[in-house]
């Protein structure tokens, strides 16, 4: 049975992501308060988990030293806020991604927290100034923005307020390593923090050769599934330079005037409407077609693959 020391997490909001919290904090041996305004929410959460641990113990999937039924145990619904924080160490949000719902939320949070608790947001892409403006506790305040599905791609990007303390930033990335999942330092806030700004430049160009008749749809995902992100699931663009010459000076050296060359080239922010738009889809339904049954199949298939690529990551530490 994990220790009592492990301390309290709460969790605010019972949907994917508040689930997926509750688990891997439950894998690290801390109990976890999940918090939420609708009871069925929690009821329907509690149920998912634990058909979802016993699946991970069965396929030996399972995060962490505990079994299923120890870390199920960690696990308590709640309905009450204020009893919820009681003695937390980190109270992680997962509201519906609206400023003004979340700001409300940590209004509330701010009176009724103590000066030790780590609050922390799971937003997607709302800036922590916006945020945390005006909390008395805004020093305690950060974001902590994780990847869809959590259980299996690690990384979180810890996105500071300018008022957050630094030990609030090196708290929760110890925690954050603490329960397996791979924190980054966002070192300054910015729209879109930085997987999102590297996503969005993605899809921008691959719109834009689709657009530009260069590629076909299926054609394009096939040079990320089968080209690039081979090998960006195991190192990053920059390793990737200093890995393809003879480090990365010389990688400079031969190949900048041939990216700026090519960058010169790029063009314009795409509109996502019209045409293209109508293209992309009818590729994209070929392929997945838009009901519940063929997405939930996809998105199965894509999270077990996911499951197994994290497994080879275990296999295959990087240091
Ligand atoms: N879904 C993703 O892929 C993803 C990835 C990374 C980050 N996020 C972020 O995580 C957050 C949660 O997203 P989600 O997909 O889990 O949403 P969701 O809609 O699945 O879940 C939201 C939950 O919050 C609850 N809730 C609503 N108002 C509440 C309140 N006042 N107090 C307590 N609980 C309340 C709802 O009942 C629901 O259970 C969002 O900010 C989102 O941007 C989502």
């Amino acid at each position: 049975m994990a220790s009592p020391a492990a301390g309290v997490v709460v969790i605010v909001g019972s949907g994917l992501i508040g689930r997926s919290w509750a688990m891997l904090f439950a894998s690290g041996g801390f109990r976890v308060k999940l918090y939420d305004i609708e009871q069925q929410q929690v009821t329907n959460a509690l149920e998912n988990i634990r058909k979802e641990m016993t699946f991970l113990e069965q396929s030996g999937s399972l995060k962490g030293s505990l079994g299923a039924q120890d870390q199920l145990s960690l696990i308590s619904g709640c309905l009450n806020i204020q009893e919820a924080v009681e003695g937390a160490l980190h109270i992680q949000e997962c509201v519906p991604e609206n400023l003004e719902l979340k700001k409300k939320i940590f209004a509330q949070l701010d009176q009724i927290i103590d000066d030790q608790v780590v609050l922390s947001s799971s937003t997607s892409c709302l800036l922590p100034s916006q945020l945390f403006a005006g909390l008395a506790h805004v020093q305690q305040c950060l974001v902590a923005h994780p990847v869809n599905p959590p259980y299996y791609v690690p990384l979180v990007e810890l996105v500071p307020h300018p008022e957050t303390a630094p030990a609030t930033v090196d708290r929760t990335h110890a925690l954050m390593r603490k329960i397996g999942q791979s924190p980054v330092r966002v070192l300054k806030e910015m729209d879109g923090f930085v997987l999102n700004r590297l996503q969005y430049a993605v899809i921008s160009e691959a719109w834009r050769l689709v657009e530009e008749g260069i590629v076909s749809p299926s054609d394009l995902d096939l040079v990320m599934s089968d080209g690039l992100g081979m090998r960006y699931a195991f190192i990053g663009p920059l390793e990737t330079m200093h890995l393809n010459a003879e480090g990365m000076l010389s990688y400079c050296d031969r190949y900048s005037e041939g990216m700026k060359r090519v960058l010169k080239t790029f063009g314009p922010i795409p509109e996502f409407s019209g045409a293209t738009v109508e293209k992309v889809n009818q590729a994209m339904c070929l392929k997945v077609p838009v009901d519940p049954e063929h997405l939930a199949a996809r998105r199965r298939w894509r999270d077990e693959c996911l499951q197994r690529l994290a497994k080879l990551k275990r296999q295959m530490p990087s240091q």
